[in-house]
């Protein structure tokens, strides 16, 4: 009998920085640098990663204030996309957030970015703004539609 190790979800530690990179890199045209994620983890914010066995698959991370969480990142390695692990850890994500007694989770998603924003759907989110030109872009700038989830 094969059995699969289970899919678990834990804080984010500064050890986990030099694999999130090698899937940050795969998955992002601008991808965040070690420093940013150094810095989200020492701020407090809520980091966290997806792993079966040693394999780090996906990770995210939620900023929080009083009334408000904000999605900062999502991925999830590119060989492990479309399993239903990014919604995993959304509905992990969105969970720490209602613990916080947050009143609304927002985030930014590009445009052309149809697979996060059917994902952002999917759990609820809708779009309440454009922010024009948020991005940087491979052709100058690229609007982020604004999504927004009340809790
Ligand atoms: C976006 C991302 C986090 C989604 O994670 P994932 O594990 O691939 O997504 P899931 O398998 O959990 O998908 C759940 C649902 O979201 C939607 N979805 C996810 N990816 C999709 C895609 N590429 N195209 C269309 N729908 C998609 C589907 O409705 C899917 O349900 P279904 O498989 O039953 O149709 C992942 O693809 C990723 O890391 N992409 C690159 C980085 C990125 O864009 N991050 C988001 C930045 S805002």
């Amino acid at each position: 009998m094969n059995v699969q190790p289970a899919v678990e979800i834990r804080k984010m530690c500064l050890e986990d920085i030099d694999r999130i990179i090698l899937i940050e890199r795969e998955i992002f045209l601008f991808p965040w640098s070690p420093g940013n994620f150094a810095d989200s983890i020492n701020a407090g914010y809520i980091c966290k990663v997806l792993q079966q066995a040693d394999t780090l698959m996906g990770y995210g991370i939620v900023m929080l204030s009083p009334e408000e969480a904000h999605v900062l990142t999502l991925g999830i390695a590119a060989d492990w996309q479309k399993k239903g692990l990014g919604k995993q850890l959304l509905q992990h994500l969105i969970q720490c957030a209602r613990q916080e007694h947050v009143k609304s989770v927002f985030l930014d998603v590009r445009e052309s970015n149809h697979g996060a924003a059917q994902l952002y759907q999917l759990m609820g989110f809708r779009q309440i703004a454009t922010r024009k030109g948020y991005y940087p872009a491979m052709c100058g700038r690229e609007d982020a539609r604004v999504m927004q989830l009340i809790l």
